[in-house]
């Protein structure tokens, strides 16, 4: 597996990273999450990435991954939910990262994000500055922000942060618009989330309040499907090639429980970038349908 410079943090990534968001899910059993991680970690993925917010997940990676410590970089997030804290104050980010340390059993995070807080709350200097002492005293290696639009262009130009991680797909295509170059010019790793557009194009009818909503109705919009299908790719490789090989971003995250769809990703994050004519035809795609859309946090 191809692996990257994290822009100038010094830490190394796969181009495929693990999206551990779905097995935090508690309906998913601890040997299906156990088997998955390890099973990613033998195929060269060194990228993990977790949070606070997604259930077990945090827990998962502690009882099944923290004993191979030094096979991946572990990505997670916080600034919530911290045992003793309020919501975003300097103890939320102190408490919070010594919490997860213990749930993850290891001794220090790689990259620590702010969860897709908004800009109001990205900009208060004491914030900023318990992340700068997690870094100091070795917690964390990499201050980072989640999130999308007028938050994360600000991360990226403000100079206090080492990485972002933000949506980048064929559905998705603000960031790698608007902030990416910038990432780009000021070193930074750019993580890739929700590389294959929530797989929305699974969906016959219009999936309701779920998550994949709003890319299914992109999706509907930019009538990719004919260039897709000349291209001889299914939707998956087609998705994921373009989010892999976006110029700035270094992993994409592909989020999944299930173990055959890791497999193949491994496989097709391997093939390159989308041939250029593809490019072109999703990039006009966008040119012509996309310009008032938004990142999606
Ligand atoms: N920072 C944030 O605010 C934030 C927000 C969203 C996501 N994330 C991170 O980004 C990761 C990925 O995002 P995501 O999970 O929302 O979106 P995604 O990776 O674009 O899509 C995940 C979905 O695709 C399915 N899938 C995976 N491989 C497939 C394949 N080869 N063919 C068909 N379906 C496939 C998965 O189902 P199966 O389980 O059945 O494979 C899952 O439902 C998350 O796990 C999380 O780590 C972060």
């Amino acid at each position: 597996m191809q692996q990257r410079d994290f822009g100038t943090t010094g830490l190394r990534v796969s181009v495929l990273g693990l999206g551990a968001g779905q097995i935090g899910d508690a309906r998913h059993s601890e040997d299906l999450a156990g088997t998955l991680m390890n099973r990613a970690l033998d195929h060269g993925v060194t990228l993990v990435d977790t949070a606070r917010g997604y259930g077990l997940s945090e827990q998962r990676i502690g009882r099944h991954l923290s004993w191979r410590r030094n096979d991946f970089i572990l990505s997670s997030k916080g600034g919530y939910d911290a045992e003793g804290a309020q919501d975003w104050t300097p103890a939320a980010i102190r408490l919070g990262i010594e919490q997860a340390l213990t749930r993850l059993r290891v001794d220090w995070i790689d990259i620590f994000h702010l969860h897709s807080c908004p800009l109001d709350v990205l900009r208060q200097d004491e914030l900023l500055g318990a992340l700068d002492d997690a870094v100091a005293s070795g917690l964390i290696r990499v201050a980072a922000y989640s999130g999308e639009n007028e938050a994360l262009h600000w991360a990226v130009t403000s100079g206090r942060f080492g990485s972002v991680e933000t949506s980048v797909n064929v559905a998705d295509q603000w960031s790698a618009r608007h902030v990416l170059p910038h990432a780009r010019d000021a070193g930074l790793g750019v993580i890739a989330k929700r590389p294959i557009a929530n797989a929305a194009w699974q969906y016959a009818r219009r999936p309701t309040g779920q998550y994949a909503e709003t890319y299914w109705e992109r999706l509907g919009v930019l009538d990719l499907g004919s260039v897709r299908h000349a291209a001889g790719l299914e939707w998956d490789e087609f998705a994921l090639r373009f989010a892999a090989y976006t110029p700035g971003v270094h992993s994409a995250i592909v989020g999944t429980a299930n173990i055959e769809n890791l497999e193949r990703n491994i496989r097709l994050a391997q093939n390159g970038p989308l041939p250029l004519d593809v490019l072109t035809h999703i990039h006009a795609a966008w040119d012509a349908h996309g310009q008032d859309w938004g990142g999606e946090v």
